[in-house]
């Protein structure tokens, strides 16, 4: 059984999109792994509830369902986290956990302790995910992915232990939403770049071409309305001002950004034309809703973007509202 884990206000929609019925519970169990879940902060492949009422009881578990199952000489990662509770105790709990299972490796598996890593780096084929979520003090959900489960499954299961970003701050942005395209350059281990070329569809007041221009890309902002006035004396900044659903670049450009105020179906077309017509490299493009009841319109990029992209990723940013975001690579 796989468990997968939404945001408290996204249990229903993730239910819906699983086909399971939805409780009070953030854990969905589903059967098969799905390959994208758009409403789903993680996946927990292969999961398994654990009882373990002690610290080394947590670290003895955890121990006996990894030996075996990772390589010795290949880099995996832990996530271990407390999904009960508000205070101190549950993050204390888990580091004294993770102590534990230290000392366990150190005695009777020094490579398994070497090729632990930290960090939040995108899954490479080598890598190994275990994560082990304590639902309470003595109960949990423990899972193992060995390698290249995780980097083949990335567009599923996030590198950020329990799928959490905390979106990033820049008072100097024209809005917040530059967050979100930080946080899928995080997610797809690829940032913009000087001297990429990059249309941003929907650009007004800037933040999104903001990000762009630090990084020192070259844009071509499309809205109906100007973008700050800073942003548009910068020289590496065009403005086209009109109907961002009639606007193609002469040639490819590295990446597509659009975060139009739009119908979802308009924006799912927009993508779908984008990458039939082979006209970016990159992209990221917001789907925004009104309430939960198109959110079924997601299956149409599922059903046919992957066959555009090398990699291809359809999800809900810690930094979105009420919308999903599709990004990837097509080469
Ligand atoms: C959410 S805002 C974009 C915010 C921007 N990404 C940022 O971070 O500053 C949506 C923008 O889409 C623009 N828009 C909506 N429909 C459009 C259309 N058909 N053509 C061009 N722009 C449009 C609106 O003018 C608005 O500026």
């Amino acid at each position: 059984m796989h468990t997968l884990l939404a945001d408290p206000e996204l249990i229903e929609p993730l239910a819906r999109e699983l086909g399971v019925p939805a409780g009070t519970s953030p854990w969905l169990t589903c059967d098969p792994l799905p390959e994208f879940a758009a409403f789903a902060r993680q996946a927990l492949p292969e999961s398994q509830s654990v009882h373990a009422a002690s610290i080394n009881g947590w670290a003895d578990a955890i121990l006996s369902a990894i030996v075996g199952l990772l390589p010795d000489h290949q880099p995996w990662r832990l996530h271990l986290w407390p999904a009960y509770g508000e205070g101190r105790a549950g993050a204390h709990r888990c580091e004294l956990v993770r102590n534990a299972l230290a000392e366990r490796l150190k005695k009777r598996r020094r490579a398994l302790l070497r090729s632990l890593e930290d960090g939040t780096a995108p899954f490479t084929p080598a890598t190994s995910l275990v994560q082990v979520a304590l639902t309470a003090p003595d109960t949990g959900l423990l899972s193992v992915c060995a390698a290249p489960g995780p980097h083949a499954r990335r567009a599923l299961l996030s590198a950020f232990p329990a799928g959490e970003i905390l979106p990033a701050v820049d008072k100097q942005a024209p809005s917040r939403a530059f967050a979100k395209v930080v946080e899928a350059e995080l997610r797809l281990g690829e940032r913009l770049q000087g001297g990429q070329s990059c249309v941003d569809l929907g650009a007004s007041p800037g933040s999104w071409s903001y990000v762009a221009l630090q990084r020192g890309a070259r844009v071509t902002a499309v809205d109906r309305s100007p973008l700050r006035s800073d942003l548009m004396r910068n020289p590496r900044l065009r403005f086209h001002q009109g109907d961002a659903f009639k606007f193609r670049p002469e040639t490819p450009v590295d990446w597509l950004l659009c975060d139009i105020i739009a119908a979802p179906q308009r924006s799912i077309d927009l993508l779908l034309d984008w990458l039939r017509a082979g006209l970016m490299r990159r992209f990221l493009v917001t789907v925004k809703f009104k309430g939960s009841d198109e959110y079924g319109l997601l299956d149409q990029l599922k059903g046919q973007a992957p066959g555009f992209c090398s990699d291809f990723r359809l999800t809900r940013l810690c930094a979105n509202k009420n919308e999903v975001s599709a990004f990837g690579r097509v080469d």
